[in-house]
């Protein structure tokens, strides 16, 4: 049966009760935006205050890693955060990591469904992607102005409506539980492990997180193919350092890499 709520769209009622210390003490809601990112950046910019949260039904230039497009029809979640950490960039490399753990844990705590990560921060389920992240970030130097952390969630907007190259390697969450799924009840859960692993994230918490992380990843131990501007690599991923690089054996060599397009091979 598709319940009432899956159908309304999100608003400050969604959030009633929501108690976080940083994350989601101002979130701002909208009906369609071009992209969620871009009016955190400009939030950001305008001196807006660490941890707001814009929240969008739909965006109409939604984007994705490495340039691409994220498409963002009406049921799915979209938001992004801004984010002020008091750390120099170089230790920024985990965010991403510890926020699709935290997109996991949202997914399984809220739906009861099954998820797993695949590096370096898309979420699964069923080996097909759900959610994904995307990390912004701004300043000069090491120093770090603001990071925006941008998330798009399949929750109710069918699979079959995006791209056919995208559609056979995603899956939406009202697929996988075969009925439509309350999304107030996702965003508040997401908003409360963001929020915790920030805090963790800030008292060096990180290791634990990334050992919680790589427990739910499906990259490790298996054949992988990673796609650089440069470079393919091919090798068996055997895990990721403190810093959320993951670690390839190709023949002889390992080969340390920081962040791109990773493909599972059977
Ligand atoms: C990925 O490619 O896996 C990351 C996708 C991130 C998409 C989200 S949707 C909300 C926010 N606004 C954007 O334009 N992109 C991010």
């Amino acid at each position: 049966m598709v319940s009432e709520e899956a159908r309304l769209p999100l608003d400050s009622k969604s959030i009633k009760g929501l108690r976080t210390g940083i994350i989601g003490n101002i979130v701002n809601f909208h009906g369609v935006v071009g992209s969620t990112n871009e009016l955190a950046k400009e939030i950001a910019l305008s001196g807006g205050e660490e941890g707001t949260v814009v929240v969008s039904n739909k965006q109409t230039k939604g984007v994705g890693r490495s340039g691409l497009k994220w498409e963002s029809s009406e049921g799915g979640l979209y938001l992004s955060v801004v984010l002020r950490p008091n750390v120099g960039r170089e230790e920024l490399s985990t965010l991403p990591l510890i926020y699709s753990l935290a997109i996991s844990k949202a997914i399984s705590t809220t739906y009861l469904i099954e998820t797993s990560v695949k590096w370096p921060n898309d979420v699964l389920v069923d080996g097909k992607k759900v959610a994904g992240v995307l990390t912004q970030t701004s300043g000069k130097g090491d120093k770090v102005d603001y990071v925006i952390i941008g998330i798009g969630i399949n929750v109710n907007n069918p699979v079959n409506k995006l791209s056919h190259d995208i559609r056979r390697k995603s899956i939406s969450l009202s697929e996988a539980a075969g009925s439509d799924l309350d999304r107030g009840e996702l965003l508040r859960n997401l908003l409360a492990f963001m929020d915790l692993h920030y805090h963790g994230f800030l008292q060096g918490a990180g290791p634990q997180l990334l050992e919680e992380w790589s427990d739910r990843c499906e990259t490790i131990g298996r054949n992988v193919r990673i796609e650089m501007i440069d470079d393919t690599i091919r090798g068996s991923a055997l895990g990721i350092d403190e810093t959320g690089a993951i670690m390839v054996k190709q023949g002889l060599d390992m080969i340390r890499i920081t962040s791109d397009d990773c493909v599972h091979l059977r």
